[in-house]
């Protein structure tokens, strides 16, 4: 019965809202994750039947799957102020000093908020339904990054029926990456060979700024509450900012667990004591406490002044630095030919660990801070994060320091350097320079891709230095007489050598598409190609609307392996490795249909499939999604009010199935056996 469904739909659409403020809000997780998958599979089932039924708070609607072109500018309706900060108890008392002469002697309670290390957010709510996200911008006017915060899990996009709401809502809060998620998202750029993010308050705000929403999906960024945007002409909230949080909280919206209320400026010097140690144990940074008056009436009392409220203070940490001495600057060079320079420093404890090396990030940034060689520099570290050069003490500056030279060639090869379009990184233009080959090679053999555990670092520089080894092909036609020639090279390393690199041939599909080193193809997203394409012939004649198709896979990842696989000598290094009897495992094929290996365009309305769950389904049957009709598609699905695909399709012959006859054709078994998949190009 429809409206049986439609009940469960609304009844799995509560449970998920209720499991997601028992997660993000209290902490207290009722259901397993499989439990809660499966009432989201179920409710994701049920609106594919029924596109009809989706509303935009559904937990189903989180991720946009249209990119933006820029954002939108959006007004503040209350403006987003920024708070006075201190790094001393002393500046605190003098604060209360301040705040108990303009309350004319009343005594002040405050609230104490750990004060989060990312950035602020204005969530506007309309009849507890989240209508605008905005960034802080210069205070009065910010950027709309509604799509990329529905993506948010902490963000509810519904607040909680039973609990009372101002018809128009305005929620403060902060956007911020857990340590976990930050950890998680550099490994995953280091496999794609991609720049580290230098904290995570710099990976949110990336994250935040992306026109695709699909990868701020999965960033897994997170949210906490800490205001609601008091209009002065609203009706009175609540009269003290502890019972704003607490409504807050109870409305669905996730509020510090370790904010609380206290009576004295004692026992907030205590807090901010204690709390220096104890932010080590937090997955997410905090960069102090804010210290805000609790009652609303006093607030009001007290005012703003230009830039920040009177009633509210940050007490911040002092951060973890340490002074030490760049004796050289080595530049390093990556495996797509990115110059990195790296400090070498004087060995210096800091934060429980020594210090030797500092990332400069990119030449810009050296630039930036004017690192020199001799120069005594501050190095700091966030947390658990990697270490940084963050200024200059220029008073220790040596008198014969000069600047340090961009390299307009290669440290490595000699051969000439460029600037990236964007202009941040400098490059090695050298294809073979023997630096990048070795990464490249490093990476390639290394575990997370073709795992060869016998070609350690060493024995890659022997095999390029030698000339043995001009690309990743090369490595499989070495021969036992080739590993002898080498320094230190016996006869037993040689057949483990071998057995190694015999062992790989046969890998994995998705390992050999990680080791071939695509930008912004990791072994995660090479796992999901070689799921999706089974082969890789298939993942190397997809075009890019058949990868975009793939739900994790975004426009910038669809159009780099796009791009990779129309290369020349990368479709040559390929038909090397084959010959050289690569061969990857290809992934265990699902149940032939009538659609496998067939390439299908979609046009028009359909009654049973939104645009999402009808490539879902192509896919699924083993056919790919294509975006435009050519001659190579197979079969056109039209459904009503068709646009020009369908007369192409006519033209050029294509046949055309219905909704009907595409179900149909799903179901049917092949009537003759599929072609084995043959040479790669
Ligand atoms: S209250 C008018 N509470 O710190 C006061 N801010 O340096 C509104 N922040 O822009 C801010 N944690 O992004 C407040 N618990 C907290 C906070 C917090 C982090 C950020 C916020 C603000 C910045 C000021």
């Amino acid at each position: 019965m429809i409206s049986d469904l439609n009940t469960r739909m609304q009844v799995l659409r509560r449970e998920i809202r209720h499991h997601d403020y028992q997660y993000y809000v209290l902490n207290q997780p009722e259901i397993t994750d499989k439990s809660y998958d499966a009432l989201f599979a179920e409710l994701k089932q049920i609106e594919q039947a029924h596109p009809e039924w989706v509303t935009p708070d559904s937990p189903t609607q989180r991720v946009s799957e249209q990119p933006v072109e820029g954002f939108t500018t959006v007004d503040h309706a209350v403006p987003m102020l920024s708070i006075d900060n201190t790094f001393s108890a002393d500046e605190l008392r003098a604060f209360e000093t301040r705040v108990q002469k303009q309350l004319e002697g009343a005594r002040a309670a405050y609230v104490v908020e750990p004060k989060i290390d990312g950035l602020a957010i204005n969530l506007h709510y309309e009849q507890g339904l989240l209508i605008r996200a905005a960034t802080r911008g210069n205070g009065r006017q910010g950027d709309d990054v509604t799509a990329n915060v529905r993506t948010i899990k902490a963000v509810p996009l519904k607040l909680q029926e039973d609990v009372s709401l101002p018809a128009s809502l305005d929620v403060r809060g902060e956007i911020y990456m857990s340590n976990t998620a930050f950890s998680r998202l550099n490994a995953l750029r280091e496999q794609a060979g991609e720049p580290f993010f230098a904290n995570p308050r710099n990976a949110a705000a990336g994250s935040l700024k992306l026109l695709d929403a699909r990868i701020t999906a999965s960033r897994n960024l997170s949210f906490f509450a800490y205001a609601a945007g008091q209009d002065p002409n609203a009706p009175v909230f609540e009269d003290t900012h502890w019972a704003v949080l607490t409504h807050l909280r109870a409305l669905g919206l996730p509020v510090n667990e370790h904010a609380c209320r206290v009576e004295s400026l004692d026992e907030v010097l205590a807090l901010c004591e204690q709390w220096q140690v104890r932010r080590q144990a937090l997955d997410y940074q905090i960069d102090g406490l804010v210290v805000k008056v609790d009652r609303l009436d006093q607030q009001a009392q007290l005012g703003y002044t230009g830039r920040a409220p009177r009633w509210c203070m940050a007490y911040k940490f002092p951060a973890e630095q340490a002074l030490t001495v760049v004796e050289s600057i080595d530049v390093q060079v990556g495996k797509s030919g990115i110059l990195t320079p790296v400090a070498n420093l004087t060995p210096v404890p800091l934060a429980g660990t020594t210090v030797k090396r500092a990332s400069l990030h990119n030449f810009d940034e050296l630039q930036r801070l004017d690192v020199r060689v001799g120069d005594t520099v501050v190095v700091e570290k966030a947390g658990e994060i990697i270490p940084q050069v963050v200024e200059v003490v220029l008073k220790a500056r040596p008198e014969e320091s000069k600047p340090f030279d961009l390299p307009s060639a290669c440290p490595m090869c000699g051969h000439a350097t460029a600037r990236d379009e964007n202009g941040v990184y400098i490059r090695c233009m050298n294809e073979a320079c023997p630096a990048q080959l070795k990464e490249r090679l490093n990476y390639f053999v290394g575990k997370g891709q073709m795992d060869m555990e016998r070609l350690g670092t060493a024995l890659i520089d022997q095999l390029v230095e030698s000339g043995l080894v001009k690309d990743c092909a090369d490595l499989f036609t070495l021969t036992h007489e080739q590993l002898l020639s080498l320094d230190r090279m016996g006869d037993k390393s040689a057949a483990n050598v071998i057995h190694s690199i015999h062992a790989a041939r046969t890998r994995d599909l998705w390992r050999l598409i990680a080791a071939l080193g695509i930008r912004h193809i990791g072994t995660q997203s090479a796992q999901i190609l070689a799921q999706e394409f089974k082969t890789l012939d298939a993942v190397a004649h997809a075009d890019e609307a058949a990868l975009e198709s793939i739900e994790q896979i975004g426009p910038i990842m669809a159009a780099s392996v796009y791009e990779f696989f129309q290369n020349e000598e990368n479709q040559h290094l390929l038909d090397k490795l084959l010959k050289a009897g690569v061969s990857p495992e290809p992934v265990q094929a699902q149940a032939a249909t009538a659609l496998s290996g067939k390439t299908l365009v979609v046009t028009g309305t359909l009654t049973q499939f939104t645009r999402q769950s009808i490539k879902d389904a192509i896919l699924q049957a083993g056919a790919k999604v294509s975006a435009s009709v050519s001659k190579k598609t197979d079969y056109v699905v039209a459904g009503d009010n068709p646009g020009s695909k369908l007369d192409k399709a006519q033209a050029l012959g294509v046949p055309i199935l219905d909704e009907a006859a595409f179900l149909a054709l799903m179901d049917q078994v092949p009537d003759q056996p599929q072609p084995e998949s043959g040479q790669l190009f």
